[in-house]
């Protein structure tokens, strides 16, 4: 589990593979006051991942490691949060599936956000599947990541209605709305139960 030791913020490492909007709404949070966490490190398996930009912006350190299920490419990106001394690790719009070693090192360390009402609609293209079996909500949910994809114990959700009108890139839009705020809320209930 992790805790927040007395005033000081919980060094935090980004996950990322593409746009990095999430990203961004965790970095805005963290420069709250009442947020408990400080993001020390961006973490990107792609070296093209937009959201890499924002680690200039906001001035906060980043790398790339490809993690294709290469071992050694593991150690240095466990090597590189134990130097920051991470103490959690969000991942946010991460493509890739991290090994069962690496989730034993953080284990109830690692948070993921995943855009569905889960456990519905686990894995990719998950809006176009949601619209393809014509439910009438879906969602968000933000959850802790253990070894099953998608199936780690879930900290929070929130409920967002489809319209007739809705296809992909609308519901998109709206989960991801959604999402933005969800994940703060999450770290803020885990770390203020
Ligand atoms: C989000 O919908 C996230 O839930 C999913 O991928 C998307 C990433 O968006 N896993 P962004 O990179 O945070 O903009």
């Amino acid at each position: 589990m992790v805790t927040s030791v007395g005033s000081k913020k919980v060094k935090t490492a980004v996950f990322i593979s593409g746009t990095g909007s999430n990203l961004k709404s965790l970095i805005k949070f963290s420069h709250q006051k009442k947020s408990p966490i400080s993001i020390q490190l961006i973490i990107s398996n792609d070296p093209k991942a937009k959201g890499l930009k924002l680690g200039n912006f906001y001035q906060i350190k980043k790398k790339v490691f490809s993690l294709n299920g290469n071992n050694l490419d593991e150690k240095k990106t466990i090597l590189e949060l134990n130097k920051n001394k991470i103490d959690l690790i969000c991942l946010a719009g991460f493509m890739k599936i991290l090994s069962k070693n690496f989730i034993k090192n953080f284990k109830g360390k690692i948070l993921n956000i995943h855009p569905s009402l889960l456990p519905k609609f686990k894995g990719l293209h998950t809006h176009k599947r949601v619209l393809k079996s014509k439910q009438k909500i879906t969602g968000c949910t933000v959850h802790f990541v253990n070894a099953k994809l998608d199936s780690g114990k879930i900290i929070l959700q929130k409920k967002v209605n489809i319209t007739k009108k809705d296809n992909e890139k609308t519901l998109t839009k709206k989960v991801l709305t959604q999402e933005h705020k969800l994940y703060p809320r999450a770290i803020l209930k885990l770390f203020n139960p």
